[in-house]
């Protein structure tokens, strides 16, 4: 099976755990991993959205990697043990991801000066700096922000989800934001979720 990637993606070059014989295209996994998570849309991000305090931690975030990808993936909701770029070392994620749950906590309780969209497009930006998974941390984290977003009432940005497997101009965009943000600088980033260009 051949599969094709855009920049900044993770290649998949071990499908071991691939879970529907069926599949055997770009295509076919597209389809069928956008039907797994179009129904973890429908569970995380449709419906109301209590307080980031008490869904934002280790186990929740898990349970919504695995709801995305399970139809598909053997590993989905479980960390990655082997080395990806972008990815932290695979046995600093638990304590990386702990950290960041610790900001979102000081975060709801007052704490700190972000405004909403920055707290959003820091964990964007940590959970695929972090890399969590094998793959599908791009389409996860952008899922979570969103749900952080619902939680205070705004709007979702525009993702480039249309370009998922393209290189288009707002995929350019999106990437070069996140290298910005990898450098510790977040305002392109967080100028592409309010859809605001530079
Ligand atoms: N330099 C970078 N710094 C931080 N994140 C990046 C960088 N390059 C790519 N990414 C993120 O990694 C994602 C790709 O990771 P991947 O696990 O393949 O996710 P998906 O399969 O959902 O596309 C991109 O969508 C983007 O969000
Ligand atoms: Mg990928």
């Amino acid at each position: 099976m051949k599969f094709s990637y855009p920049e900044g993606a993770t290649p998949l070059d071990d499908i071991s755990g691939l879970k529907p014989a069926w599949v055997k295209t770009q295509e076919d996994l597209n389809n069928v991993e956008a039907e797994n998570i179009s129904n973890a849309v429908s569970k995380y991000l449709l419906k109301s959205v209590n307080s980031p305090q008490q869904w934002f931690n280790i186990p929740f975030l898990q349970k919504i990697h695995y709801d995305m990808f399970h139809d598909v993936w053997e590993w989905a909701g479980k960390f990655r043990t082997t080395q990806t770029c972008p990815g932290m070392k695979p046995y600093q994620i638990y304590g990386a991801l702990t950290h960041l749950c610790d900001d979102v906590t000081y975060w709801c309780q007052g704490g700190g000066n972000l405004t909403i969209v920055e707290q959003a497009a820091k964990i964007h930006h940590q959970l695929v700096y972090i890399h969590p998974y094998p793959n599908g941390n791009g389409r996860f984290s952008r899922l979570v922000s969103d749900r952080y977003l619902k939680a205070y009432k705004y709007s979702f940005p525009n993702w480039p989800v249309e370009d998922l497997n393209k290189d288009g101009q707002s995929r350019k965009q999106y990437i070069s934001a996140l290298k910005s943000a990898d450098l510790g600088n977040y305002e392109p980033l967080v100028l592409y979720m309010m859809g605001l260009k530079r």
